[in-house]
């Protein structure tokens, strides 16, 4: 195991820490990634090493609490086994066992944590894996059949096998198959929720959604480490060329499978033919190297404060949340999602263009696009054919806006500055999405995902209760009338689903 940096003196600007009234140790400065809370297990680590990576960890602005609580969302333990971890959990949340679970992660991840200097995302390699019991009778009541009635956190158990799965979906995606599209991504997301990793394939028995092709897969992985279907397919130029171009911002399944018929191979073919593209295309190419980047959480953060400051200036009471992947939880993202309201009904006609506006004036709109809401074609909207769509008829801009690098990028440790040549700022794909407060719930819950999890909440309310839901609201077609909501949870409540946190949506 690579050992953990020294301690060094701290860097200038971070080292007062406000007494607040918190045990003996002072507070550490705010932390800088609001979506982590570590707890180092003391056991095996001890008491000073644990004192040591406590510091460091602060010193880099993340949040280390000393005493476990459910606001805890990282466990790291060094020198533990998986059946010990195990043990552990279940004796801290003791009859809180419905509770959303930390994470269970070995060391190495907050080594690599500490060396990058921001939260890492998890992997299977970091996790301290806890055995599934071999299913020898299967109990089909255990894991349900529908995505919105599982908890699906960020990190699971099973990551081999729904990369794997999840490349077959992917791939079915590119052919237009949505039949098979959908049975691959069913089967890695049942895989998500388990809560542990499958070791054999009796425990496959009574699963949903688990046909012969998808099992069939999963038993290559277990006997051979690899997939060789899911590797052809990996190498193949069809493959690598569709994930490619549909990877850029403006470009579907339809446009890359015509450039790919053309004979079109790489981002030169398509910048030779700049006739090809549109406007929110070339954007896309001409960003392409940012925008294929990950988004990070601290990232994220910093765009709300811009789009915020905004939106006090055009819109005084308007309120800014943070949907999509990084209210699920997610350290990066492939763009950011946000939903605007305001508390009084009306009021937030009309404001896209203002908050353009004044992003615009300070130089940080590389590209946008604003839809004014259709709710008039609403009335007629079909709700049929809105079911299987993510498509919606609210006021929304899809942009690409330049994030400033921030000024202090002193390196805590080391004193040195950045290591990677100094750049100036980001573009980042960003949506801003606005919803009148009545359907501020639909929206949020809509906008919240995963994708998967939409689908599947979709397809539950339609098939288990004859109710159709999108992301305006919720539809009896039998007595034609709308059910509203002022929370996601009234939502849950009308489709008599048990509420679930936006973190265990990650299916
Ligand atoms: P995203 O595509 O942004 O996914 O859509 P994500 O989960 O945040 O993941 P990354 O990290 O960015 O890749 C977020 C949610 O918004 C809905 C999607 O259905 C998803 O649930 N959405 C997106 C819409 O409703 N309409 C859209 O036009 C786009
Ligand atoms: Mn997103």
């Amino acid at each position: 195991m690579a050992p953990v940096p020294p301690k060094r003196r701290r860097g200038p600007g971070r080292g007062e820490e406000a007494g607040a009234g918190r045990a003996a140790a002072p507070s550490p400065a705010p932390p800088r990634f609001p979506g982590v809370t570590i707890y180092l297990a003391e056991q095996h680590m001890g008491r000073s090493r644990r004192a040591f990576l406590t510091e460091l960890a602060r010193a880099k602005g993340f949040r280390v609490d000393q005493a476990y609580s459910p606001e805890v969302t990282h466990v790291v333990m060094e020198g533990s086994s998986a059946a010990e971890a195990s043990d552990w959990l279940d004796h801290v949340l003791g009859a809180s066992g419905s509770l959303p679970k930390p994470l269970l992660l070995n060391i190495s991840w907050f080594i690599e944590c500490m060396r990058q200097g921001k939260p890492v995302p998890v992997e299977g390699r970091h996790c301290l894996e806890v055995p599934l019991p071999t299913r020898s009778q299967a109990d089909p009541d255990s894991v349900p059949a529908y995505a919105c009635q599982r908890h699906t956190p960020l990190a699971h158990h099973n990551l081999c096998f729904t990369e794997a799965l999840e490349t077959l979906a992917e791939a079915a995606g590119f052919e237009g198959s949505q039949g098979r599209f959908l049975a691959f991504q069913r089967a890695a997301s049942v895989l998500k929720a388990l809560p542990g990793p499958i070791t054999n394939m009796s425990q496959l028995q009574g699963l949903p959604c688990f046909g012969e092709h998808s099992s069939r897969i999963v038993q290559e992985l277990l006997e051979h480490g690899v997939s060789s279907e899911v590797e052809g397919i990996k190498q193949s130029e069809r493959y690598q060329t569709m994930k490619l171009f549909t990877q850029i911002f403006g470009v579907g399944v339809k446009t890359a499978d015509r450039w790919y018929r053309e004979g079109l191979r790489t981002l030169d073919d398509l910048q030779a033919q700049p006739r090809k593209l549109n406007r929110q295309q070339e954007a896309g190419i001409r960003h392409f190297e940012d925008l294929s980047s990950p988004v990070w959480r601290h990232e994220a953060d910093a765009i709300q404060q811009v789009v915020e400051e905004a939106i006090r200036q055009v819109l005084p009471g308007a309120t800014v949340t943070l949907t999509g992947g990084f209210r699920r939880g997610k350290l990066q993202g492939h763009d950011v999602d946000f939903l605007i309201t305001h508390p009084v009904e009306g009021q937030e006609a009309g404001l896209i263009p203002k908050v353009m506006g004044h992003l615009e004036s300070q130089g940080l709109v590389l590209y946008q696009h604003t839809q004014s809401n259709h709710y008039q074609d609403l009335k007629d909207l079909d709700h049929k054919a809105s079911q299987n769509t993510a498509m919606d008829a609210y006021e929304k801009c899809f942009c690409v806006l330049w994030l400033p690098k921030p000024p202090t990028s002193f390196h805590l440790e080391t004193g040195e500055g950045p290591k990677e040549p100094s750049r100036d700022g980001k573009a980042v794909r960003v949506d801003l999405v606005v919803s009148p407060i009545s359907q501020f719930a639909f929206a949020l819950l809509g906008w919240t995902g995963s994708q998967h999890f939409e689908r599947e909440l979709r397809r539950f309310s339609q098939a288990e209760k004859n109710l159709l839901l999108n992301s305006h609201g919720l539809y009896d077609p039998e007595k034609k009338e709308s059910l509203p909501a002022a929370s996601e949870e009234d939502i849950f409540t009308h489709l008599g689903l048990e509420y679930i946190a936006p973190e265990q949506r990650n299916a």
